[in-house]
């Protein structure tokens, strides 16, 4: 064994490493965020960087531009919560003239309000909104003060505003949320929105609660009261790790789970993530990285790219078992954007 297990290792890590280059990029532009849902962060006030350390509309182009020239094709901007970030729709903009495959955002729609036309008008495709429960209470006690109606006006204004795809993303926790689930479904289904039920993971705080709090992919199916069409499900290409199963009125609707506890995807991994303070980081599920915040601030994209290869370089193999090895906990979520 002491002498096989790394052998294989070895193997799976070529195979990995022949077949999968970086395509999608995910960038944290703050680590702020007005909530503090109770997997992601202790408390509200925990500290935050200086805002000094923060990259500009500038850096992200030069962040940018090096990561296409090795491959990155999808950005994903989270945060933090992004909307707090007062240049965001300036960086959509950016970005989206920049000649992207795709432009995606992740909130938790507490700004979405008034900033869903005017992010549809700087060129952003696609949405997905955080929201954990339809109940006031439940939702302020899992967000620590989140409100609701406030979030429910988001995603109104969400769907006017005609984005190409509007997703939502559930974390589902055993005692708080998860009789919530066919509630979730048919709300979700009646806006036009696809709902995804996410497994709590052992990230930063979740690493203190998700072995009590975790409701396994197979429960939320069973929970889900016949909604959905037995199977395993689907990736959408090029989509990330979500499977998505089809409703079973036959209309079509999806919904998808999202297994980072019981079923981890390391092999066909192909994303990476850059902090607001510019660190690139090449897994969730560990604080490794390289820094890239010299080169930006030197406006160097060619310094960037190599700093890509470098990080490529440390992506754990896909014996990796994700979020659920212990270097999880010490990850901040709020720091490096879901
Ligand atoms: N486990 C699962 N999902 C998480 N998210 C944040 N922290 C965790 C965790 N510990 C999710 C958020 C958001 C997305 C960006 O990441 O709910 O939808």
């Amino acid at each position: 064994m002491g002498v096989a297990l790394p052998m294989l290792r070895d193997v799976l890590r070529s195979v990995q490493l022949e077949r999968v280059s970086p395509r999608l990029v995910r960038l944290s532009i703050t680590d702020r965020c007005d909530m503090a849902c109770v997997y992601c962060r202790p408390v509200r006030d925990d500290a935050y960087l200086p805002a000094s350390e923060r990259l500009g509309v500038d850096g992200w182009e030069t962040v940018l531009r090096g990561l296409q020239a090795e491959g990155v094709r999808r950005v994903r901007i989270t945060g933090g919560e992004p909307l707090l970030h007062r240049d965001v729709l300036a960086l959509v903009r950016r970005v989206a003239s920049l000649g992207v495959e795709d432009l995606a955002l992740t909130t938790n729609a507490s700004r979405l309000a008034s900033l869903a036309v005017p992010l549809r008008e700087a060129g952003l495709r696609r949405l997905t909104v955080s929201l954990d429960s339809l109940d006031p209470d439940v939702f302020a006690s899992i967000t620590r003060g989140g409100d609701l109606a406030e979030v429910l006006r988001g995603v109104d204004a969400a769907r006017a505003a005609g984005f190409d795809e509007l997703k939502l993303n559930t974390v589902v926790l055993r005692g708080l949320n998860d009789g919530e689930l066919p509630a979730i479904t048919r709300w979700a289904w009646g806006l036009g929105i696809t709902p995804r039920f996410i497994e709590v993971m052992g990230v930063g705080e979740g690493g203190r609660i998700w072995r009590e709090r975790l409701v396994s992919r197979d429960e939320m199916r069973s929970r889900l009261d016949g909604l959905v069409v037995d199977g395993d499900g689907v990736r959408d290409d090029d989509r990330g790790p979500a499977r998505y199963v089809e409703a079973a009125d036959g209309s079509g609707r999806r919904v998808g789970f999202i297994t980072g506890s019981t079923d981890t995807y390391c092999a066909r991994c192909d994303r990476l993530r850059v902090t607001s303070d510019g660190n690139l980081r090449p897994c969730l599920a560990t604080p490794d990285g390289v820094s890239i915040a010299d080169a930006v601030r030197r406006d160097d994209a060619g310094a960037v790219r190599e700093a890509l290869r470098e990080a490529w370089d440390r992506k754990p193999d896909a014996a990796w078992r994700g979020c659920t090895e212990d270097s999880a906990r010490a990850v901040s979520m709020r720091g490096t954007g879901g």
